[in-house]
């Protein structure tokens, strides 16, 4: 059992956690940043990659394809969407899948397609 030795905070705001994944860090120079590449880097072991989208906004997402675990920063920027290099799927600013050369023109995309 754990008593509260201060009677004044049980009054006080509940105890935050502290999420890492809920803070800010720097990566790299944005003078640095390759405009027309992907750029990879890590962050508590987790792969990321960077790049940016038509419009110059920075988007990152996990550097692992979801078709074969490909990393996408091997891959290139085509129309400000992130191709992998292995097969050519296409992803987002959010991580959706927007193209697979493979489907047929009318064909869905799996919603598991997508990277986070
Ligand atoms: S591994 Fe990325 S599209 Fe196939």
């Amino acid at each position: 059992m754990i008593v509260d030795s201060n009677p004044a905070a049980s009054t006080s705001p509940a105890i935050q956690t502290f999420n890492p994944k809920l803070c800010w860090y720097p990566v790299c120079f944005v003078e640095d940043l390759p405009k027309n590449r992907p750029y990879s880097f890590s962050l508590y072991d987790e792969p990321l990659v960077l790049f940016q989208d038509k419009e110059g906004n920075l988007i990152c997402l996990t550097d692992r394809c979801p078709h074969r675990a490909a990393k996408l920063s091997d891959g290139q920027i085509t129309d400000g969407k992130i191709e992998c290099l292995y097969h050519g799927w296409q992803f987002g600013a959010d991580g959706e899948c927007l193209h697979i050369p493979q489907l047929e023109a009318n064909a869905k995309i799996p919603t598991a397609a997508c990277v986070k």
